[in-house]
């Protein structure tokens, strides 16, 4: 791979060990998947923030960067956190992983990383232009970057995401070339979508089919919305690894490529049913999360509407971005969510966020994504439905 003498010297150590080895993971990186070269990023998200997914290893590796003076050369905006970082204490978080977690925030700001948590960054103030670059980590922002805005990022993992963010620089392979943005599959949607539920069942059933390949929508409504964007490339990155869709009318790159000879693949309302009945595996919940990936203002708006002047009878929790928040507080949708017994969750989510140590043994929610991980990463069962029932069943 070709690195310029500038690259070259940092891989010497011109610019200290830990530039070095940052510069290192690159070039590794690079080499297996057969880039040319470096290119620069105008953004980097970062995952593995929270102490429930890195623990106390990944804790002292971030602190050793930030106490080696280790700082971000672009934007850099983090993964959701294990908790609620103003309102943890409230919210029943445990004091010991707050301490842990409030640490590792700690080590990301002082490396110049933007200390606000959230895996709908596009939405709170880090987003990238048509065709840009970048280097994002948490998989539902890549998959909603690279097909709703057209940037550019491949899935980075944690590691390569933070050395992209000290380096400004990522190798170009994968998803930054054009020849590897061809889709691979034509989805046929005649099932009667309603709900953002609906987009995370169809997204949820194609990326079990399609795995790391990219599919291409035909017949998703003109009501379609960004969240509901959000919600289909979410699931599918879940259960599959989708980074990249095309949605014909809806993505702006859908236009440039040619279905014909594509392998197709029919969804209609079977489909949605039968991913309804695979994902549910609990019956009464004991809390509702709605927010995966974060709640929009539109999306809480919703919920507010929806609880307007009614009492929950189990907890309920929004999660969603500080800024989102902010918004709700502003709007007074937090007075009628809170009001109704629910509450406003910032800076993390029901995936990454201890909810098994806080006595759930059953979660609810409206997320295709949520629903495949809940299981296995929070032992939840799960129910799985659109968000009026939710309300409905809990109020
Ligand atoms: Fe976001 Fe957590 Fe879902 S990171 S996409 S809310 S699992």
């Amino acid at each position: 791979m070709y690195l310029t003498k500038e690259e070259e010297g940092i891989l010497n150590g011109a610019q200290g060990p830990v530039m070095e080895r940052m510069m290192r993971l690159l070039v590794n990186l690079g080499d297996i998947y057969g880039a040319d070269k470096m290119i620069s990023v105008g953004s980097v998200q970062v995952a593995g923030v929270s102490y429930k997914s890195i623990g106390d290893p990944g804790t002292e590796f971030l602190e050793d960067m930030a106490s080696k003076g280790a700082k971000v050369k672009v934007l850099t905006f983090l993964n959701p956190a294990g908790m609620d970082l103003e309102d943890w204490e409230s919210l029943g978080f445990p004091k010991d992983f707050a301490k842990n977690q409030l640490r590792i925030m700690d080590a990301f700001k002082s490396m110049g990383i933007i200390v606000t948590s959230t895996c709908t960054p596009y939405l709170a103030g880090n987003l990238p232009r048509f065709r840009e670059h970048i280097a994002w980590s948490e998989s539902s922002a890549v998959a909603f970057v690279n097909s709703v805005i057209a940037a550019r990022t491949n899935r980075e993992g944690g590691p390569s995401a933070l050395a992209a963010a000290l380096l400004g620089k990522t190798p170009n392979y994968g998803l930054h070339l054009d020849e590897n943005r061809r889709p691979h599959f034509l989805v046929d949607v005649s099932a009667h979508l309603k709900s953002d539920s609906d987009f995370g069942a169809l997204g949820w059933h194609i990326g079990k089919i399609v795995k790391d390949k990219t599919p291409y929508f035909k017949g998703l409504p003109d009501w379609t919305t960004t969240d509901h964007l959000k919600a289909l490339g979410a699931a599918m990155a879940a259960s599959g690894a989708v980074a990249l869709y095309y949605a014909e009318d809806l993505t702006p790159e859908a236009h440039l490529h040619d279905t014909q000879g594509l392998e197709k693949i029919f969804v209609d309302d079977k489909e949605i049913k039968a991913t309804y009945d695979a994902l549910n595996s609990g019956e009464v919940p004991d809390i509702v999360i709605m927010g995966c990936p974060h709640a929009s203002v539109r999306d809480i708006q919703r919920v507010a509407d929806l609880l307007e002047g009614k009492t929950l009878r189990k907890p309920l929790w929004i999660c969603t971005s500080r800024m989102a928040k902010e918004v709700a507080n502003r709007m007074g949708y937090t007075e009628t969510i809170e009001q109704a017994g629910g509450k406003i969750v910032a800076d993390t989510c029901m995936v990454v966020s201890p909810i098994e140590t806080m006595g759930y043994k059953v979660t609810a929610c409206t997320s295709g994504k949520a629903a495949q991980y809940l299981p296995g990463f929070c032992k939840q069962k799960v129910v799985f439905n659109d968000v009026e029932s939710l309300i409905k069943e809990v109020t």
